[in-house]
């Protein structure tokens, strides 16, 4: 959520700085904005609302060959505090213009600390960020590393900041709290951003910094302090290699990422499932396996969400372990009763979330066994467990997450098998599900060869402006998932409720022409759905049903998305796959961006 990056070298800074905001645009797209400063103290402001692309048309406009900026800091913007306008867009400056600051984050305090600026200084934009440069200005003492101290000690909140000052053209310093920093070095000079991909293509070495931690660049080399001293801090080869592949065939990443399903697949289980001996095999695992574990929590926002409510089932079901599923943000807001036998999961895509992460810390500092599984690798969540897994999805750079969600349960699939495998989960229950594992990349291309059919279902159901999104037991959570998915990425209104609910209130919305999309497989609950379904044809409802191929349908539904014929666990994974092609095609059909949805970003760093 907001990104940031900084350069100070031997080159001109401003065409780096917007490269860099290109890979960390998936944090915040509202608006952009860069400015650097050459030797002598001149300095080259732009910003401009929208995309990272936006700017980038203003900058070549605007920037010229004559002068080299080496110094500069960048950000591109979610928007917390504050419309999308160009006033409120970052880096804000102070009223003399002399200092200059980007922020990822959100300062809790502000407007206390505002009203009390406000008495000697005149803010021009609403966000919380300004507060901080305007504090650097008041609290300015020719030293801009113990200002940036001092003033750190007002802040309530969570911050990643980059400051640079006019009057000192090749200096920039940071400090985070919370929020994520990244120093990255190479031959031509030194720069900071809120991940380690947008380094990946500039810099030769990189380094992590810790919350509390300053760095300040100078001449091309940085320091790192903590609590005022210089520390040592050994950095690591850049060994990431992040190319945003192309689209291919595809007219979204997000189209791209979905076709990408049954390879994810095959890197989730790569060296982890054992296909010969039908047995799960991974070190993490087996580690796992020794602990004592009684109950499982797991934490997670979002899409991470719903795919923790779907693994709860299998933990249930296969590991007979009792399991509750909170949000990140409900799991702060509540009372921790710390149990060192539940073990605390915490699922998360970018690894940064911050309702998830602060969860995280809230658990360790209770010291009770904490396991994470993110697919941004080195990430913090990754950082701060005590052991992990990548959901090993690749990049995903479509902003609503796809094949992370079905890697992330795979994941979860294959934790509750080890732990069940241990319990009391029968050999040969666990020996064919393995088995079916082996072809569930098989069955998911098929769903993918179904896309121009699913196309032609939603261009008919693009034209609604409500709809419910209705599952029992485990297609409870899909349906929450395939409903968030169709909201995020199209805008309409649609709502996820147990099919088994429905009856107790929200059939009064059921009408003629009123769409229920309903995830029907074959497995325990076809029946009960099956009923559940006559009450809303009888009221004259639509119903659009995710439905097993062989099934005898008559007339219960309008339309149906035939998934293949497997068990009821793995039709999870390729009902829910077409469901996300079903609410890509509904998104294209009503032309939105689907790569970048409004009001999303892929790694939501605020509480
Ligand atoms: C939905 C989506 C968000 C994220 C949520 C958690 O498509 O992208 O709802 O799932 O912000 O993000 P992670 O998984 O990175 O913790």
């Amino acid at each position: 959520m907001c990104g940031i990056f900084a350069y100070n070298g031997t080159k001109n800074s401003i065409p780096l700085l917007v490269d860099g905001l290109r890979t960390l645009e998936y944090r915040g797209y509202d608006s952009a904005g860069v400015v650097g400063i050459n030797d002598t103290g001149e300095i080259f402001v732009q910003k401009a609302v929208g995309k990272v692309s936006n700017l980038a048309t203003k900058v070549d406009g605007s920037l010229g060959n004559s002068k080299v900026y080496t110094t500069g800091i960048a950000h591109t913007r979610w928007a917390t505090h504050g419309t999308v306008t160009e006033l409120n867009t970052h880096p804000h400056s102070s009223s003399k213009e002399r200092f200059y600051v980007v922020h990822n984050g959100i300062i809790e305090n502000y407007k206390e600390l505002k009203k009390e600026l406000e008495k000697k200084y005149t803010f021009y934009s609403d966000t919380d960020t300004e507060v901080i440069v305007k504090l650097i200005e008041e609290h300015y003492e020719e030293d801009l590393k113990k200002t940036l101290e001092k003033v750190t000690k007002f802040l309530t909140g969570a911050y990643s900041v980059a400051v640079i000052d006019r009057e000192n053209p090749g200096t920039i310093l940071g400090i985070k709290l919370w929020s994520p920093l990244v120093v990255g070095a190479s031959e031509d000079g030194v720069f900071i951003s809120s991940d380690v991909n947008a380094l990946s293509k500039v810099a030769s070495n990189y380094v992590m910094l810790e919350d509390d931690e300053m760095v300040i660049i100078q001449d091309k080399k940085y320091q790192i302090y903590t609590a005022g001293n210089l520390i040592e801090r050994e950095s690591q080869e850049m060994d990431i290699e992040y190319g945003i592949d192309d689209m291919g065939i595809f007219s979204s990443h997000t189209e791209k990422e979905i076709h990408d399903i049954p390879t994810v697949l095959e890197n989730v289980f790569s060296g982890r499932v054992n296909f010969g001996e039908k047995t799960i095999y991974n070190e993490t695992l087996e580690e796992l396996a020794e602990h004592e574990i009684e109950r499982i929590e797991i934490i997670s926002s979002g899409s991470s969400y719903y795919a923790g409510m779907i693994g709860s089932y299998f933990f249930k079901s296969l590991a007979g372990i009792s399991v509750q599923v909170t949000s990140g943000s409900e799991f702060l807001a509540d009372e921790l009763l710390p149990d060192t036998k539940t073990l605390y999961v915490f699922l998360s895509q970018s690894g940064e979330t911050a309702d998830t992460r602060e969860s995280l810390k809230i658990v360790k500092e209770k010291w009770c066994l904490t396991f994470g599984i993110v697919n941004v690798v080195g990430s913090t969540i990754s950082r701060l467990a005590d052991m992990w897994l990548y959901s090993h999805a690749g990049v995903e750079v479509g902003v609503a997450s796809t094949k992370n969600v079905i890697a992330q349960i795979a994941v979860l699939l294959m934790m509750a098998v080890s732990l069940g495998q241990k319990r009391n989960l029968q050999h040969s229950k666990a020996r064919t599900l393995i088995e079916e594992l082996e072809w569930l990349g098989d069955n998911i291309s098929e769903v993918l060869l179904n896309a121009p059919k699913i196309r032609e279902i939603a261009k008919k159901y693009a034209k609604h402006k409500s709809m419910f999104v209705l599952g029992r037991n485990m297609f409870f959570p899909v349906a929450g998932e395939a409903s968030l998915k169709c909201k995020e990425l199209s805008y309409i209104h649609t709502e996820a409720y147990s099919m088994g609910e429905l009856k107790h209130g929200p059939l009064a919305l059921v009408q003629p022409d009123f769409p229920c999309i309903v995830f029907n497989p074959a497995g325990k609950f076809y029946t009960k759905t099956v009923s559940n379904i006559q009450e809303i044809r009888a009221r004259e409802g639509t119903v659009l049903g995710y439905v097993t191929k062989w099934e005898e349908l008559g007339d219960l539904y309008d339309d149906i998305i035939e998934i293949p014929n497997t068990s009821e666990i793995l039709s999870i994974f390729t009902s829910l796959t077409a469901s996300y092609l079903f609410a890509l095609y509904i998104a294209e059909e009503l032309e939105r961006d689907v790569d970048k949805p409004k009001n999303l970003a892929k790694s939501v760093t605020v509480e």
